[in-house]
């Protein structure tokens, strides 16, 4: 772990409030620096790694992808998790996009195509026929020629299929056919966008060279037919356990803390992000018997990796009012890989924030080390940004070798690393949620007593 040079500014004209405390108390180069941690203390002392390593390699056993039994076995052992540590436990489920349906034919002079057809996502419904041209890979430069009223017959590669259908609907295609790119088996691929409003469909790579070779020979008329093309909506759910303050020290304010809980397709996800939820876990556990005067709610989220629908459903069942009163989202996606850089903190916007001051105050006081930040979305973070409620995502980069694939195991999580994120994370919290401290009066009032430096992290 490298230490980084770490520079402590004091509040200029320091009043002491106990609010400024926390400032005094974040300078680690003050004599017993440490031991004046007692509120940092009751929460990072209580950290029980192991217990969170357990966890992961629980929930990575099998695949927890959106809208699948292993998504919801993941559910339903994190419910059970925060009702053992005396939570009530809310599971709140939405629908999301789990994949496309459509039934497709083609007829190639007159006659039916026997191979299979497959729908692009997002492709719309309609019968076209017309003559059919082969534009190679379909970039700009190949395709020149007037496709008013014909069929455009393209080779998966290189560029992207948006490209691929813009370029062949600006010259006026009414229909796509693409085949597979060079060592690609089958025709399960394909998408078109908002706009891009023609049918569009796979075939295989050996059928699309077999109608290139008929081309050569002369005209060739096809009819491409796109019936029942449509979303398939899968169910995915998020889990929100939630802790009210005391009943007499009651700030009005809320903080959320949160992970998600799918992986992708086939992925064990042990890192991304199995490392997130027991982090969420361990601080629920820590918090239930630690009194705070800020709600506090411990979430995890579905879908995350189909586009943060989770967060996005969260968010949106927010009330005004309770977006009012939350003054902090945390958000824990991959903080346990062994293979990955060191803990940075990103914003969407690259902007510093409250939780960014609370998470470079907290690295300081308890890792006496500097945490920068930087700017990146991709996580459930967004959802709360755009909401205006001030949100990062603590995340270690650069990413480990093994994002995304069915390498991400329990095998490369390091213990040290899930232990000193949530450290920071719970100290973080713990700033505004401990009941001697005030309230902050709003979202915009930053503790931010050490200085912490924006980096360009490559991912
Ligand atoms: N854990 C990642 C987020 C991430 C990825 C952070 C790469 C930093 C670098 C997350 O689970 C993820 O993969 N997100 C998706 C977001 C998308 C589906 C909106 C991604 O980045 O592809
Ligand atoms: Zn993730």
């Amino acid at each position: 772990m490298s230490k980084k040079a770490l520079t402590v500014l004091l509040a200029g004209g320091l009043v002491l409030s106990s609010a400024h405390a926390a400032v005094v108390d974040a300078n680690p180069h003050a004599p017993n620096a440490q031991s004046d941690h007692a509120f940092d203390n009751k929460i990072i002392k209580k950290i029980k790694e192991d217990r969170m390593y357990n966890q992961i390699a629980l929930l990575s056993e099998s695949p927890r992808e959106a809208g699948t039994q292993g998504e919801y076995n993941a559910v339903q052992y994190i419910k059970s998790e925060f009702e053992s540590y005396g939570y009530e436990t809310e599971l709140q489920p939405f629908e999301f996009e789990a994949g496309w349906e459509g039934t497709s034919t083609i007829t190639i002079n007159g006659t039916d195509f026997d191979g299979d057809v497959h729908t692009f996502n997002g492709s719309v419904d309609g019968t076209v026929e017309g003559s059919l041209v082969y534009v190679g890979l379909a970039s700009a430069d190949e395709v020149t020629v007037d496709l008013d009223g014909k069929i455009a017959l393209i080779e998966r590669g290189e560029i992207s299929f948006y490209e691929k259908v813009q370029n062949v609907l600006d010259q006026g295609a009414e229909g796509v056919i693409m085949f597979n790119r060079e060592g690609a088996e089958g025709n399960d691929f394909g998408y078109t966008y908002d706009g891009q409003n023609i049918p569009a469909v796979a075939i295989n790579r050996d059928a699309g060279l077999q109608l290139v070779e008929q081309l050569g020979a002369g005209e060739v008329m096809a009819t491409v037919s796109v019936e029942g093309s449509g979303p398939i909506y899968g169910t995915s759910y998020n889990v929100i356990a939630t802790k009210k303050p005391h009943k007499n020290k009651d700030t009005g304010q809320i903080i959320t803390v949160g992970a998600h809980h799918d992986s992708v397709e086939g992925g064990p996800g042990a890192n991304d992000d199995a490392s997130g939820v027991s982090g969420v876990l361990e601080l629920a556990r820590i918090m239930a018997k630690t009194p705070t005067d800020t709600e506090l709610r411990f979430m995890t989220f579905g879908a995350e990796e189909k586009g943060l629908v989770g967060s996005y459903h969260y968010a949106s069942t927010l009330s005004q009012d309770e977006v009012d009163r939350t003054v902090a989202h945390f958000q824990m996606d991959m903080i346990g890989s062994k293979d990955a850089g060191d803990l940075i903190m990103f914003t969407p916007d690259g902007e510093k924030n409250l939780v960014t001051d609370l998470g470079a105050s907290a690295g300081a006081r308890v890792a006496e080390e500097m945490i920068e930040y930087g700017q990146l979305g991709r996580s459930d973070h967004v959802p709360f940004f755009e909401r205006g409620i001030p949100a990062a995502l603590f995340i270690h980069a650069p990413l480990e070798p093994w994002y995304h694939s069915p390498e991400d195991t329990l095998d490369k999580i390091s213990k040290e690393k899930l232990k000193e994120t949530v450290e920071i994370v719970g100290a973080g919290v713990y700033e505004i949620a401990r009941p001697d401290s005030p309230a902050l009066e709003n979202a915009k009032v930053a503790p931010g007593p050490v200085e912490y430096d924006f980096e360009d992290r490559p991912l």
